[in-house]
Parts: C-alpha cells; structure tokens; sequence
C-alpha cells in the first residue's frame, strides 16, 4: 500500500512518525514538499518517505490519502485536486465536514475524518475515527487506539476535549515552575511531575471501566492534601471553568 500526505505539518510528522516506528505494512509514504523543512526531516529519519513533486502527484500515486492542512487550505485546494473512486481519503482538518468533503472531493471514494493527536508518534493516544470503518481502525489500532464514532455531530464533542492538551501541558509547566521557585533543580522538578502524571493517566487508564469519580474519591484521605487540593479548587471555579472553556470550545467547531 502507498500512503500519501498533503500538507506535511505537526499532525502530518507525528502520524508518519508512529507509522515508521510500527507494524503497518507499507511500500511508501509519500509526503508534500509543504512545510519543506518537516518533510526532508522525515526523509532523512526513514527511507520509505519520499517527497512528492506536486500534492497532485501524491493523490495520483496513494491508495490511502490523507488531508493533513489546515481548514482555510484544504477549502481551497482539496476541490482542485483529482482523487480515484478507489481511493480512501483520511482527513485531520477540524472543521471541513463530511458532507463538504464529499463535495469537494466529487469521486465516491470512500471519506473519512480522524482526530490522532501528537502522541501518535509514539503510538499512543486515541483516534475517533467517523465513520465507523474496518480497515482504517485496524490501521489505527496500531499506532494508537481507535475508537469508531458513527454520527459527525458526536466526534465533535471529542474534538472539542482534544483542545485540552495544551491547558494540560500549562497544568504541568505551572507545578514545574513553582517547585524550581521553591529550590528545586529544573531535570528533578520535571522528572517528579511527568512521572507522577504519567503513573496517575496509566492508573487512570487501568481503571477506566470504572466511573472515574472513585479515582477522585479513592485518592482522597479524609482531611488530607487532596481533599484540600480538589476543595479549594472547586471553590475558585477551576473545574467550572474548565467545563466553560469545553463549551466554548464546542461552539466554535459547531459553527
Ligand atoms: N496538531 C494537532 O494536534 C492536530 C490533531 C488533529 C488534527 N489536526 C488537524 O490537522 C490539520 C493540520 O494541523 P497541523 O497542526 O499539522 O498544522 P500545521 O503544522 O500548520 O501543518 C499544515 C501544513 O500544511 C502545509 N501547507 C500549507 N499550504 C499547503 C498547500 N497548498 N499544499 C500542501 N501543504 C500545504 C503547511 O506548510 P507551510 O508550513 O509551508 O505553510 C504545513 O506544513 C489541521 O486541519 C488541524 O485541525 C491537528
């Protein structure tokens, strides 16, 4: 299988990243030449990318293509480019619908949107996939985990939580900085926070059959510092506050 991207950004690498690094099998990932620099890095990482000429010629040579622009030029260069009815169309862009890119895309390939999310490139992390289909979750199950939607409306409420990862990343930063001010040499005060916050997600994650409301509970001591913590927080209307920004988040992808 050929796999083509146009428009070789920070979804585009991440997604070629974990795709060199894992099982998939593949005869060549051809990439756009834009952004210049991002392609030949990912030429130079594994010998089965190659930079195509044209974003034509990587619809021309791709079984699976993937639309990895951003929303104002995938509307203007998607309706230009001339795709195959056999072909299968994987897109990233936020907010270009299905029913926009059926339209822009003409041929009946089949159309489908994904969300991967950075941590792709290390094969980690979900992928919705709308609508539901079995060669692209098999594809994504493994560099990730895949989870098949089967109304649009309703992946945008997992977009909506995927605008969350920068505020979390600030979450990090902000502990981080507060145990360098106290003393703490920066490589400690980073390896403590992203080892206990990567032990709470896989605690999380091994629990995630469970409503999650018993991790806040069971982490608890009953007058203890996270009782404190979760306390105080939810009386400065953090949490409210993070529930708003969600849906303000969800009206601008609704729009
Ligand atoms: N980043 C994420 O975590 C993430 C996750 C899921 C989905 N997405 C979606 O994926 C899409 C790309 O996001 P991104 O973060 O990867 O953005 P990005 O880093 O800005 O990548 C977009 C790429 O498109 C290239 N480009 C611009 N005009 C082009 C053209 N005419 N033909 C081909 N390529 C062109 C840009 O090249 P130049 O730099 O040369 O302009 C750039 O490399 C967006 O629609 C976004 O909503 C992003």
């Amino acid at each position: 299988m050929k796999i083509g991207f146009i428009g070789t950004g920070k979804i585009a690498s991440s997604v070629v990243t974990g795709i060199c690094n894992s099982k998939i099998s593949f005869k060549k990932i051809l990439v756009s030449p834009r952004n210049k620099s991002m392609a030949q890095n990912l030429k130079k990482k594994f010998s089965k990318v190659i930079i195509a000429k044209s974003n034509q010629e990587i619809v021309n040579l791709s079984d699976w293509v993937f639309l990895s622009i951003t929303p104002s030029v995938g509307e203007k260069i998607i309706k230009d480019l001339k795709f195959k009815a056999n072909q299968t169309v994987i897109s990233f862009i936020s907010t270009i619908s299905l029913t926009q890119l059926k339209k822009a895309i003409k041929v009946k390939a089949k159309i489908i949107r994904a969300i991967p999310l950075p941590p792709i490139s290390l094969k980690k992390g979900p992928v919705p996939i709308c609508p539901p289909n079995k060669k692209v979750k098999d594809f994504f199950n493994k560099i990730g985990t895949t989870i098949e939607i089967k109304n649009e409306k309703s992946s945008i409420n997992f977009w909506s939580t995927s605008g969350m990862m920068a505020p979390f990343y600030e979450f990090l930063n902000i502990m981080t900085n507060w145990l360098i001010k106290r003393g703490v040499k920066r490589n400690n005060a980073q390896k403590y926070i992203t080892s206990l916050f990567l032990a709470l997600s896989e605690d999380a994650v091994a629990n995630s059959k469970k409503n999650l409301k018993y991790l806040v509970k069971e982490s608890q001591t009953p007058k203890g510092l996270n009782e404190q913590g979760v306390k105080e927080l939810s009386k400065a209307g953090f949490y409210k506050s993070l529930e708003k920004t969600l849906n303000s988040i969800h009206r601008r992808l609704n729009k």
